[in-house]
């Protein structure tokens, strides 16, 4: 069976059915889906990971449908606690799918070393030394990384920074390595290239070295992603297409005039976002961090998407770092993270981040749509009850509403 993400109807089929509409179109066995009642992750496991362990905690895993990006079709796995955030990313992602779909950019798989170098006496004639030892330096930071190097990654460039004096520190410098890290995410090959060089850095700059880690504001790994909806998607059963379209590029402006209405907007982004890259099993706290200070990074806290009217056609658009990765960290250990990629059909980093960029920009759309004509909370309340309806019959306790 093709791999058509469109499943009209999924959410009304029985929860066995669904599993068997998944099985079909992700080429997967029984015994796969079988994996996820335990989470994808046992008491045994979780106790190989973190320390003091006494369980697991699970989250609802859910499918995002309609999500067609550079003409490739995705079943999207979205692990997450909140109702409605999967059902209005598949909703939107329909509305952009009648605009082709989404378009997608990743730049290459660069992360960033800090090294940071304190008491520098002279910071221009250091800052040259370095410069002039870049080879060796890029050289001493690939030897400890062998494996990278030999999957076509490693340090490409480094650059210094002179940064304001520190009364107790004296002049600091920083270094910064940049790293491609192919389809890792990478946090373990930065810091192992910052503390390798360190001591090199350190001579060369006249200093003492302090800090060696990378930063999560990885704004050489951004996802650039494109939405075009062509109006007649828009309208609702109160309002119309036109109204609906310019009401959405309002409250992006909103979002752009103000930090607090921005911090909101982007936060219905990253409803989308961490759910995606919790199911696939990477790190969602490296992943925020990013996000919000890129956002901020002007100097103002900005949104990480926005829309705007082009005659008939609504077009998004979503920018922000993406420092996820298809191998190494939790996938080792975490079955229903292995299962996710699978589903998703992925196997490169720069793909993954993506589609996860575009769940983001398509929950953006859907709270937008939303806000700008009923509100949130009729369809929120709705899908909340039903949670709270199946908790108590669960308990077993009858439904009085
Ligand atoms: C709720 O989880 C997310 C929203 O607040 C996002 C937004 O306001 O844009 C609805």
């Amino acid at each position: 069976m093709s791999k058509d993400s469109r499943i009209p109807g999924f959410y009304r089929l029985p929860p066995a059915a669904r599993r068997q509409e998944l099985i079909a179109r992700a080429d997967l066995s029984a015994d796969d889906i079988l994996t996820l009642d335990g989470g994808g992750l046992d008491f045994a496991g979780a106790d190989r990971v973190v320390e003091n362990a006494i369980g697991v905690y699970t989250l609802p895993l859910g499918l995002g449908l309609n999500f067609r990006i550079n003409g490739v079709d995705y079943l999207v796995p979205m692990a997450v606690e909140e109702p409605s955030v999967i059902a209005a990313a598949s909703n939107a992602a329909r509305m952009v799918r009648l605009g082709g779909g989404f378009s997608a950019e990743a730049d290459d798989p660069i992360m960033t070393a800090q090294v940071e170098i304190a008491g520098v006496a002279d910071p221009v004639t250091a800052r040259q030394r370095i410069e002039a030892h870049a080879t060796e330096l890029l050289n001493l930071a690939n030897a400890a990384v062998p494996r990278l190097v030999q999957r076509g990654g490693g340090a490409r460039s480094l650059e210094v920074r002179i940064s304001e004096r520190v009364a107790e520190l004296g002049q600091r410098l920083v270094v910064h390595v940049h790293i491609d890290c192919r389809d890792a995410m990478g946090a373990n090959l930065v810091n192992t290239v910052a503390e390798s060089i360190a001591a090199r850095v350190a001579i060369l700059a006249g200093g003492r070295f302090g800090l060696r880690i990378l930063t999560n504001l990885s704004d050489r790994r951004l996802v650039r992603i494109d939405a075009r909806v062509p109006f007649a998607a828009l309208a609702t059963p109160g309002a119309d297409a036109d109204t609906v379209a310019h009401d959405i590029a309002a409250a992006s402006r909103f979002a752009e005039d103000d930090p607090y209405r921005a911090a909101t907007h982007n936060k219905g982004i990253m409803n989308g976002v961490d759910a995606v890259v919790i199911a696939t099993g990477n790190d969602w706290r490296g992943v925020e961090a990013g996000a919000h200070a890129f956002a901020a990074v002007s100097g103002r806290y900005r949104p990480l998407a926005t829309w705007s009217v082009d005659g008939d056609t609504l077009r998004g658009r979503l920018v922000m770092p993406m420092a996820v990765g298809t191998v190494g960290g939790t996938l080792q250990i975490h079955a229903g993270a292995r299962l996710a990629q699978r589903i998703l059909g992925v196997t490169s980093a720069g793909t993954l981040g993506m589609i996860i960029g575009c769940v983001g920009l398509a929950s953006n759309l859907a709270a937008l749509r939303a806000l700008a004509t009923e509100g949130i909370q009729r369809g929120h309340m709705a899908l909340h009850r039903r949670a709270v309806d199946a908790t108590v019959r669960t308990n077993g306790l009858e439904v009085t509403r």
